[in-house]
This record gives structure tokens, sequence and C-alpha cells, in this order.
């Protein structure tokens, strides 16, 4: 249908036709965005272009890591594409390359990796690897998180709605959020958590189970940004690996520098899992994952397993995700990060102090959230006014979104070249935004 053929209620309700085709094709349950769907055309750094010409900050995006069409990465994939592009059953040199650009961010024995086409499948890997390494099946994960949409991963899904049950071998844990308690109360809700550890294993134990591994973001992001004491992640880790199992640290929201102060995720805590998994930002929206591990671990599981995936780790997946850590390195982006998570969350705190509809002030480096809460002064979570705020933000020309249990914390995790000037239009509007609440 031309612009000139379209009806009058059409043009009156934008992206109408497009939705009804989506529905007729897709069908209506694949999730969309928003009251209204936002039908996005366009993007450029962290500005994104609507069908109707509207230009939005992109507050919410993170697989765009290094900017909505950035054209280093674009043109590393074009190059590639006009060069060569195959599966990895043949030498080829981009590949070997980018193994070794991205094992250069890892320390100690994480010295091998496997690529995959998806977090998802990055996961249910490295479930696979733990399970024929340990001989055991039972795996930890948080209460309310999120890896994937495989059948595996859905048995352990607890973050949102799946039709499979829990497995008989998943143990969801509680994990304590320092945000949720005083601060002298911090001692004990460690220890409790801990010995809610030692009661799953006791139990995984118990049903034959044992334990295979720990799966975990260390943002805890689908749980709603949680802040772990100081002691747990080791804690949970010492417990795990005495009982035989491994740790996988899901690195598809934490990882590439988001946290501002460390490549990945996991190395907020001290510790090294014997398995890395990471997709979404890995190839600024060119499917790529992989799952990193030792020398070990992969010769046993390459001994063993014909494994082989044809289109993960092609010369052109590999041009992009080579493009996205060179882009990093160039603009020295995790530090930038750094720098302005710190700034973002200062000014976060100063709008908690003055609104009544804020809880606590979540995240790290340019991950960031803050809860909201009902007006009335009792801090219960609203997730009511939390779908208005995103609305309203929408219409302010920001994009943000929300996480939680109860979907009431605000989810804002930028591509990592928002700079300064784009955090100020954030942090002005969701302050008018906020006001308007009351
Ligand atoms: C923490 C985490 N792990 C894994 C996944 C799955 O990644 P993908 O959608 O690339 O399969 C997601 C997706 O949202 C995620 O948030």
């Amino acid at each position: 249908m031309t612009t000139e053929t379209k009806t009058q209620s059409q043009v009156q309700q934008p992206g109408k036709e497009i939705l009804a085709r989506r529905y007729a094709t897709l069908g209506p349950y694949s999730p969309l965005f928003y009251e209204k769907p936002l039908e996005l055309v366009s993007g450029s750094g962290v500005w994104l272009t609507d069908a109707q010409g509207k230009i939005y900050l992109d507050g919410y995006n993170n697989v765009p890591h290094v900017g909505h069409a950035n054209p280093a990465v674009a043109d590393a994939i074009y190059q590639q594409l006009l060069t060569i592009n195959l599966h990895t059953r043949y030498l080829n040199n981009r590949v070997v390359e980018y193994a070794e650009a991205l094992l250069g961010t890892f320390d100690g024995a994480l010295e091998r990796l496997f690529l995959t086409n998806s977090g998802s499948e990055a996961n249910e890997l490295a479930l696979r690897i733990a399970r024929q390494h340990t001989g055991n099946t039972g795996v930890l994960v948080s209460d309310f998180s999120y890896h994937g949409n495989t059948t595996s991963l859905a048995e352990l899904t607890t973050g949102l709605t799946v039709r499979e049950p829990l497995g008989s071998h998943v143990r969801p844990l509680r994990i304590p959020d320092t945000h949720s308690v005083a601060e002298a109360d911090v001692p004990a809700l460690l220890k409790q958590s801990l010995s809610d550890v030692d009661a799953a294993i006791a139990s995984l134990q118990a049903t034959g189970h044992g334990v295979s591994a720990f799966l975990f973001d260390p943002l805890f992001s689908t749980e709603g940004l949680l802040q772990v004491p100081a002691g747990y992640i080791d804690g949970v880790a010492a417990r795990v690996r005495a009982a035989g199992g491994l740790i996988i640290s899901d690195e598809v929201q934490s990882g590439f520098g988001r946290t501002g102060s460390a490549m990945w995720g996991y190395q907020m805590f001290g510790m090294e899992p014997e398995l890395v998994t990471m997709g979404k930002p890995m190839g600024n929206g060119h499917p790529i994952g992989a799952v990193v591990t030792t020398a070990e671990l992969l010769d046993e599981f390459g001994q063993n397993n014909m494994f082989f995936n044809t289109f993960a780790g092609s010369p052109a997946s590999s041009a992009a995700g080579l493009a996205v850590l060179r882009f990093m390195e160039q603009e020295d982006l995790m530090a930038k990060a750094g720098h302005l998570g710190e700034y973002i969350r200062a000014r976060l705190e100063t709008i908690a102090q003055g609104s009544v509809n804020v809880g606590s002030v979540r995240g790290r480096g340019l991950f960031f959230g803050i809860d909201i809460t009902e007006s009335d002064g009792s801090r219960t979570p609203a997730p009511g006014l939390t779908k208005i705020l995103i609305e309203d933000m929408r219409e302010r020309g920001v994009l943000i979104s929300r996480v939680g249990p109860h979907d009431n914390v605000l989810k804002m995790r930028p591509p990592l070249v928002f700079g300064k000037e784009h955090a100020d239009i954030l942090l002005e509007q969701l302050e008018l935004s906020l006001g308007s609440l009351s």
C-alpha cells in the first residue's frame, strides 16, 4: 500500500497497517513494547527515528553496543561478505583473528572458545558441557531469571512465563539484595542466603541430581538489578565447586564493558568461572554468541562430541565481532561507561531524594535503574506508575523499559556510545516525567 492509498484512519493511527500484517504473519504473541507499538525505521549512534520522522534517544538498547548503524561494523561485515563468508569447516584467518582478540580480553585459564549464534545457544552449550564434565544434572539459578529460549533453558526459567514446569533438577535461589535491608542486617542476609544455597545443594544431592552448575547473570538484571552482599558470589562458587559443580557466568547483559569497571561482569566479584557465555552486544546486532572456557573443558567436550554449528563464527560474524572490539578500544568505551555511570548514579540519587516515587538507585556503569514506588510513601512497588512513566518517556522522546519481579525497576541500558550530553537529556526528562506523576 502506498502512502497515497492509505485510508484516513490509518493515517491517524500510524503503524496500524504494519501491525495488522505482523499479527497476520508472526501472530499476536511476539512481544512488542509500548501501548502503541513503535515503528522504528533508522538509527544512528544513540538516536532512532520512527516512521513518522520523530526522533528518540535510545536509553534502552544494549545490542547496538557501539551505536546504531555503526559504519565501522557495517563496513567490516560488508567487506567480508564481498570477499568470502562460509561455515567454519575451512580455515579462515578472520575467524582465528577474532577468537584471539576475544580471548585476549580474558585472564587466567579462560583460553578457549566455542562460537554460537545467540545467548540461548551459548547457555545451552555451557550447560551441556557442565553436565558432561560433572556427570551431574542439577542446576542452581536465581528465582527470577532468564537465560534463553531452548527447552533446557525453559526448564530453568523463573523470570518469565513458560509452559515447561521448573525441572526437578533445578533449584531456584533467592538472591540477596542489599537494597532490601538496612546496612546492619546485611551480614545476617548473607548468612541466610548462603545457608539457602547449602540447602539447595543438599536437596539436589538427596534426589540424585547432584550439582552440575550455578548459572547466573552478574548484574542480576532480570531480577531488577540486585546488588549482592560482598562474599555472596564467591560463597556460592565455593559451595558449588565443593559439590563438584561448575560456575557459568552469563555475560549477555553484563559483558563487553557494560559495568564500566571491567570487561566481564564476573570480574566484579574477584572470582573466575569455568564457563562464560555471551551474545547480544557482541556483533552490534549481527547474530553471534560464544562460550569461553578452559582448554581442559573444551578438549573433554570436543573429544566426546562431534560438535558443529553451521552459521556460528562465520567470517562475516567474526568481522562484526572484531569491529566491535576494535571500536570499543579506539573509543575507550569501557572507561567512559565507568565515568558516565558514576555521574548518572549521583544525579539519580538526587532525583530519588526529591521524589516520593523513587525507592533505591540501582545498577553499575551504563546499566542503571530506579525502583518506582507508590505515591503514598509506603515504598510499595508501583508497576502501574512504572508503566505510565515508560509511556510518558516515549512521548518525551526517550526510550527506556522496566524489569524485576514487580515490573517496577526502570531499566536504562543505552548503547555504550552514550555521552554526558545524552545522559543529561535522559535525566532531565526522567525528572520531569517523575514530577508529572504527582
Ligand atoms: C541474561 C540473558 N541470557 C541469555 C539471553 C538469551 O539471549 P538470546 O536472546 O540471544 O538467545 C538473554 C536474553 O535476553 C539474557 O538477558
